[in-house]
């Protein structure tokens, strides 16, 4: 039986991981809709050789062309933030949730909302809104797989039965691309630099957040919301080579591990094909290749960012919201040369200075504490 299947921010590195793995697949899965933002011709491809029933780009500017692009074809086109939450609802038994940053919130609890299976990349949702998002799951009883390499690595050995004999949860950390350069040096780090992630291929965003280590930050809050577990249990291990994905460690001293190539094609077919294994169309790892494997402290000093996502989880959800929302906007802004590197830090950890305590007791409040936040940040 073919499985129905939607790639939210199909045009976006997990969004092509995703198509390469479905395509790999043969006919076992039909696609529903795909989704983009801007990327008219990447996704008028897709859409036409996964024979997409839909294809929907957010910008609305480009329902022209999308529409042109689509010509002579059977497939639908619709444009416009709705039109995407709306690509979301349509049945699907799998969801890939791989938008960009909280623009992919909206269209996430649309899809939570059909009580399938949602794979979810999008961690900023997750990191702002957490609790509301695990909530929606359960109560639509829809399953929740994680896409980030480290959290479907923790997916993969953690024991629910044996939660209570969880000692550690070990996020490794490749460290990023100015591990080894002196803080000194960080002032002239320019976007260039901070794109060129040694291990990953990955957009722009987290190529950034892994460059301050925010990714990581993001990473210790988005793995406190999917396995509701303490955070003074959360700990982060510099691993360069990127090879041991994470790492949970029980009562009895055993540690589960969960080790593969640097390739978003591994979690992705893992989620695709749970509780079954699906041929990953990616990279295997070669261990005759592998010379060895080094573990180290992270370095709080040149990357504070990985304490704070501790400090936001004790201070309360307003904090998660704000470091989150500050962090989209410094990392937008540095990208396009208007602050520098270190910056990104100063904006984030000035927006969080004026935090006060909040109650944000829906998602609504979620929503719009994280506008008030982003009026706030000046980026410019
Ligand atoms: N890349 C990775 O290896 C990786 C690994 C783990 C987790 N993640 C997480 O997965 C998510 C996606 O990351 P990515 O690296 O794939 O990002 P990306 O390459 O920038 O792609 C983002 C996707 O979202 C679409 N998009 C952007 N803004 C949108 C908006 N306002 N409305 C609707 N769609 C929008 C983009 O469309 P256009 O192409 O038209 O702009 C694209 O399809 C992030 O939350 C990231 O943290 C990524």
């Amino acid at each position: 039986m073919t499985r129905k299947v939607t790639i939210l921010g199909s045009t976006g590195s997990v969004g092509q991981s995703t198509v390469k793995v479905i395509q790999a697949q043969g006919e076992a899965f039909e696609v529903q809709a795909i989704t983009a933002n801007n990327n008219v011709a990447l996704l008028a491809q897709q859409a036409i050789a996964l024979n997409a029933k839909c294809a929907v780009i957010a910008n609305d500017v480009y329902y022209d062309d999308l529409k042109q692009a689509l010509s002579g074809t059977n497939i639908g086109v619709a444009a416009g933030r709705q039109a995407v939450v709306e690509a979301a609802e349509m049945p699907a038994d799998w969801i890939m949730a791989a938008i960009l940053g909280m623009a992919g919130m909206e269209p996430l609890m649309a899809a939570i909302k059909q009580g399938s299976t949602v794979a979810i990349a999008n961690k900023e949702p997750l990191v702002a809104a957490g609790p509301f998002v695990m909530a929606a799951a359960q109560e639509y009883g829809t399953t929740l797989l994680p896409i980030d390499s480290e959290h479907n690595a923790i997916f993969q050995v953690f024991e629910p039965e044996n939660k209570d004999s969880i000692e550690r949860i070990i996020l490794t950390a490749s460290g990023g691309p100015f591990r080894e350069m002196a803080l000194e040096d960080f002032g002239s780090i320019t976007p260039e630099q901070a794109l060129a992630h040694p291990n990953w291929s990955m957009g722009d965003k987290i190529s950034v957040d892994s460059a301050t280590m925010m990714n990581k930050a993001l990473e210790i809050i988005e793995a406190q919301r999917l396995f509701d577990i303490d955070p003074e249990k959360i700990e982060v291990l510099v691993h360069p080579q990127s090879i041991v994905h994470s790492m949970v460690e029980y009562s009895d001293g055993s540690i589960l591990a969960q080790m593969g190539a640097s390739d978003m094609c591994t979690p992705i077919t893992n989620a695709l094909g749970y509780p079954k294994r699906l041929k990953t169309p990616g990279e295997k790892l070669d261990f005759t290749k592998i010379r060895q494997l080094d573990f180290e402290e992270v370095d709080h000093k040149k990357f504070p960012f990985v304490q704070m996502a501790y400090d936001c989880l004790k201070s309360g959800l307003q904090s998660c919201v704000a470091m989150n929302a500050a962090n989209e906007m410094a990392v937008q802004a540095f990208l396009g040369h208007k602050i520098a590197f270190l910056d990104i830090y100063k904006l984030v950890s000035q927006t969080l200075d004026r935090v006060q305590p909040k109650a944000l007791n829906s998602l609504n409040d979620v929503v719009e504490y994280d506008s008030f936040i982003r009026s706030t940040v000046d980026s410019q």
